[in-house]
């Protein structure tokens, strides 16, 4: 398929952000290859969308061979791409002095070095974009644990301080020549991966279309105009203590 509707890659798009990033993208005409490591729950999630405007492809982003094979794929159909969204991530809580490397090594290498890699990876496509339409567009989905690291959340916490400082850095080097970056740092998100905090009850947490609301409003602007971070709290996080109010 070719088109010239504006593209985008969305990586974690087997549900929860990804998934509703995926589906605010679709209504903005955007077609839109959905990556994750679930084939089932892509083609499942694919096939509730009912458009032909939709691609998936199935794998780790922790494997270079897959990452190229994305960006070949997409560079065939399309020849530019409009939105990388690096969304996928891992989660786990550990105290400092429990942590073990494989939980470490997967953190390290699902929530940063892919970004990383694919961002590069996609460099010659996002400058197709540029030349063709005049700018193009990098999303990374950090966490507020990124701005503000949190116990448990150490090694998760320095992940995502390390995809803002990426991000920051995209902006320094790629801003000047039509592309933007964008880091989203939610707080706690109704999603799978916030499972573990529900055993004391109902908590309120910020919904994925919520986030998928703030990248909508980054594809709506105008070239000069960049958004680079954006920050989602719910309404008991980063409250000063009472004492010192
Ligand atoms: N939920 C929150 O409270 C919260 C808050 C702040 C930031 N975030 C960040 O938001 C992003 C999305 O998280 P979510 O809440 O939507 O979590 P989620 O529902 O658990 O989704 C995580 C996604 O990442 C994908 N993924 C994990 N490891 C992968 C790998 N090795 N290769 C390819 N894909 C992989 C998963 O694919 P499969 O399902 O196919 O394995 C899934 O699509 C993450 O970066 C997360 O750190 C979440």
């Amino acid at each position: 398929m070719t088109t010239d509707a504006r593209t985008a890659i969305v990586t974690g798009a087997s549900g929860g952000i990804g998934e509703a990033i995926t589906a605010m993208l679709l209504e903005e005409g955007f077609a839109v290859t959905m990556l994750g490591r679930d084939a089932d729950k892509l083609t499942a999630i694919a096939g509730e969308f009912e458009t032909g405007r939709l691609a998936c492809a199935a794998g780790s982003i922790t494997d270079d061979g897959y990452l190229d094979e994305v960006v070949a794929r997409h560079t065939e159909r399309f020849g530019a791409l409009d939105l990388l969204v690096n969304n996928a991530g891992v989660s786990g809580h550990r105290r400092i002095g429990e942590l073990d490397a494989a939980l470490v090594d997967e953190q390290l290498a699902v929530n940063l070095r892919a970004v990383i890699m694919l961002t590069n990876k996609c460099l010659p496509l996002l400058r197709s974009a540029v030349a063709k339409r005049g700018s193009a567009q990098i999303v990374n989905t950090a966490s507020n644990a990124g701005k503000r690291g949190e116990a448990t959340l150490a090694s998760y916490s320095a992940t995502k301080a390390g995809v803002v400082g990426f991000t920051e850095a995209l902006h320094d080097e790629l801003a000047s020549e039509g592309i933007k970056a964008t880091a989203i740092c939610p707080g706690l998100v109704d999603t799978p991966m916030a499972d573990e905090y529900r055993s004391g009850g109902a908590v309120e947490m910020i919904s994925p279309r919520d986030v998928a609301e703030t990248v909508r409003l980054t594809t709506r602007l105008s070239r000069g105009c960049i958004v680079p971070e954006i920050i989602l709290l719910r309404p008991t996080e980063w409250i000063a203590p009472s004492e010192v109010r």
